[in-house]
């Protein structure tokens, strides 16, 4: 597989593979060991929104390799697709770069980054998807929840991109995952059937957030609000009153339950400062897993 676009690129069986990369090298490197495979590499970051993890877990990962990374924002080059078509961009690229790795808001941008780039491109987020992400939420479960298959999974929130790529990743690797969503803001009919088909994991979504935590393993969330969407955020805010993770809905959780949270997080909307800073959320464990599945990854498409 040349880029790294969407869970539903990849079969089960090369998910599995890039988490067990994931996980080797990260104890390697936690005994001070490394793995040199991209010396004089260069990954191309090209960003239209902002980052602090992937931004800099991407850089970490590419230098802790023996490669290089170039931070591109919109304005040095004119805009992505403004100052010239992105598939010149992208061709023009191929040229100088080893890797394109790119945040943009459609989805789109990164299809014809890809399709006309010779190099490997990775989708560092989109307004439709988040699949680094999904990957590394998927590696701290398994390292907190031992096995994956069956694992429960209940997102309370929005259907937005961390969401989708997150039924994607769950429905490969055999999860259940249970998405609470206010009324209209539930992930398209359209993932929802292709999660399904993918099997052997299980999406399926409510209204109803306490319905949704109850025998969770995992409850999960996300800003309220994506970038992108600020001029919605009053309207937003009013309708995911009630969809908050509080101690209230947690009482309808296991007590063991993990919370999680892709970051970066509003506390008092989506989440309370209370359950964020608990001792059951693996929140930072997840932040840090970016850079170990994102080592993997570049591995293995860039070397
Ligand atoms: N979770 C995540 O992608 O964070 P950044 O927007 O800071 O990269
Ligand atoms: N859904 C959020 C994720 C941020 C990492 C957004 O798109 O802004």
């Amino acid at each position: 597989m040349k880029d790294f676009l969407s869970i539903t690129d990849y079969t089960t069986e090369m998910l599995k593979d890039l988490l067990r990369t994931s996980a080797r090298l990260k104890s390697l490197y936690s005994v001070g060991g490394n793995d040199l495979c991209l010396t004089g590499k260069v990954l191309a970051m090209l960003f239209e929104k902002p980052s602090l993890r992937t931004r800099i877990s991407f850089h970490v990962a590419m230098a802790e390799l023996d490669g290089g990374a170039i931070y591109v924002k919109p304005e040095d080059i004119g805009g992505i697709g403004k100052r010239e078509p992105v598939k010149d961009m992208a061709r023009v690229l191929s040229r100088y770069v080893d890797g394109i790795m790119a945040r943009t808001f459609e989805h789109s941008t990164i299809i014809e980054l890809a399709r006309f780039s010779s190099v490997p491109v990775i989708n560092a987020l989109t307004d439709w998807l988040h699949p680094c992400q999904a990957m590394a939420d998927v590696l701290t479960m398994q390292e907190h929840c031992e096995d994956l298959k069956g694992l429960k999974i209940a997102f309370i929130g929005d259907g937005n991109n961390v969401a989708r790529s997150l039924a994607f990743a769950s429905a490969k690797l055999g999860m259940k995952m249970v998405l609470a969503t206010p009324p209209g803001y539930q992930l398209d009919a359209e993932s929802i059937q292709k999660a399904n088909q993918i099997a052997p994991g299980t999406v399926t979504q409510t209204n109803n957030p306490a319905q949704a935590v109850a025998g969770a393993n995992i409850i999960y969330t996300d800003t309220w609000v994506s970038m992108g969407q600020e001029a919605e955020k009053q309207k937003r805010c009013a309708d995911f009153a009630g969809f908050q993770v509080n101690a209230e809905l947690l009482k309808a959780a296991p007590p063991d339950a993990k919370i999680m949270h892709c970051l970066p997080a509003y506390r008092g909307l989506e989440i309370t400062d209370e359950v964020f800073e608990s001792p059951n959320s693996i929140i930072f464990d997840q932040s840090e897993n970016r850079l170990h599945f994102q080592r993997a990854l570049l591995k293995k498409l860039l070397s």
